[in-house]
């Protein structure tokens, strides 16, 4: 089992540029397989849980190759993949499940798809719902009224659907989305409050047949479309620790080259903003239907604030570090509406406020978020990372703070996101 030693930094200094976004690198990877003839995906994300993706579509029998961060995938057919020989193994990625579940909705022979026991704990009710009502046929572990992996598909012949989303969820309305390129009419779905569009994106850029209102995506079915290049640009979720790390290291200046700065994703940038951060946006320009930009970070004083509401999902992955930045914030930070942290890799709430109490934070756990009072002097501890990428690299960030050493336990699990993490951190730590 891998551990992390954290010794206090004085500062960070230097410019980075991050590995490939998780979510962009995924769809990529699904579309290039439906689509007809070759994708050519760049500074794609060779995490493990991408990884999983690729592996699943060369089970379904998609020819991939990788040649560093370049991709060439090529591409089926809306009617090309072939039934895997033995059972699908997403890992530890709950995108890689829940989206690949929409597409194997669509064919007619039957999939079985599994993961790690994270993945097997994990709600896919949510869209075995969805699934079903557009005619698949989705059996897997029921227990306590849930559905969970392993999960056994068997689609085809499905029916369009009109679905508003339970929960704002990016992985249901994109497993919708996909399941709605193979039914004959146009499935739609409605969202209260916005997650991330990549999906949309993407399948815009792939020249599919999709229509996107205020809340509502609507796809038109069994159009195939070409494949494409796609330029993934830095994953803002993993560019989200060094943020923090700049803004409460002192005397630190970073600058991050190349952030995905979607919308739908840049609600920790609105946050620490309003948190008094010196963190400006320079040459945003749009790449392969995705927007980017350059980030510059510098240490701030912070001040505590409300985050509530529609912003949750926009900033839903970078909750655990905004607690670590909370507990350097003056006044008491308080998150609610994020319930939906209790059902990611691991139970971030009480996994990030059970950690950082260890280094000292004043932290305190709600049914649906936290409560966070700073400013507070952190004390390294042994910390446990629950085989949760996010708290791993949350904790190593706190860290740099703490006063001694900090022991992060089972660190193994920051490959599912962020190769290289501890690489670029000692590149800035001079
Ligand atoms: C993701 C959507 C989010 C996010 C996850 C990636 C995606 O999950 O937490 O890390 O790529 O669609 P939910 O859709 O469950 O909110």
């Amino acid at each position: 089992m891998s551990n992390l030693i954290i010794k206090s930094a004085k500062n960070l200094k230097g410019k980075i540029r991050l590995p490939g976004d998780k979510s962009i690198s995924h769809r990529a990877v699904m579309l290039g397989a439906l689509a007809r003839g070759e994708t050519v995906i760049r500074n794609y994300l060779a995490s493990a849980d991408c990884l999983a993706t690729i592996d699943c579509f060369r089970k379904l029998g998609v020819a991939i190759n990788v040649t560093g961060s370049e991709l060439r995938v090529m591409g089926k057919g809306l009617q090309g993949l072939r039934q895997a020989k033995e059972a699908l193994d997403v890992g530890n990625s709950g995108t890689t499940i829940r989206l690949i579940s929409g597409i194997l909705a669509g064919q007619s022979f039957t999939t079985k798809i599994t993961g790690d026991a994270s993945i097997q704990r994990r709600p896919m009710g949510r869209i075995a719902k969805p699934l079903r009502l557009m005619n698949a046929s989705i059996a897997g572990v029921e227990r306590d009224g849930e559905i969970y992996a392993p999960l056994q598909i068997f689609g085809g012949n499905l029916e369009p659907i009109s679905y508003e989303l339970p929960v704002a969820s990016a992985q249901v309305k994109s497993a919708v989305l996909l399941a709605g390129l193979f039914a004959g009419g146009e499935t739609s779905v409605i969202e209260k409050n916005q997650s991330r569009d990549h999906t949309e994106r993407m399948l815009e850029h792939f020249g599919a047949t999709i229509r996107i209102t205020n809340h509502e995506s609507r796809i038109t079915g069994q159009k195939e479309f070409a494949g494409a290049e796609v330029d993934v640009p830095g994953d803002i979720s993993s560019a989200a620790f060094f943020i923090v790390a700049g803004l409460i290291l002192p005397r630190a200046v970073i600058t991050l080259r190349e952030v995905g700065v979607n919308p739908t994703r840049t609600g920790i940038i609105d946050v620490l903003h309003r948190m008094g951060a010196d963190l400006t946006v320079e040459n945003e320009r749009i790449i392969s239907g995705e927007p980017r930009a350059d980030l510059v970070v510098r240490s701030s004083e912070l001040r505590a604030v409300k985050i509530d509401g529609e912003i949750i999902p926009r900033l839903i992955d970078e909750l655990p570090i905004i607690a670590v930045a909370a507990t350097q914030a003056a006044g008491t930070t308080e998150i609610r509406g994020a319930k939906e942290l209790r059902v990611k890799e691991s139970d971030r709430i009480k996994t990030i406020a059970s950690e950082l109490r260890k280094l000292g934070a004043k932290i305190e756990e709600l049914d649906d978020g936290l409560k966070i009072t700073g400013p507070t002097k952190l004390t390294g501890a042994k910390i446990e990372s629950y085989g949760d990428h996010r708290i791993a690299m949350s904790a190593a960030i706190a860290g740099l703070i703490a006063e001694g050493g900090t022991h992060v336990a089972d660190t193994a699990c920051i490959e599912t996101s962020f190769p290289g993490f501890e690489d670029i951190l000692a590149s800035l730590n001079k």
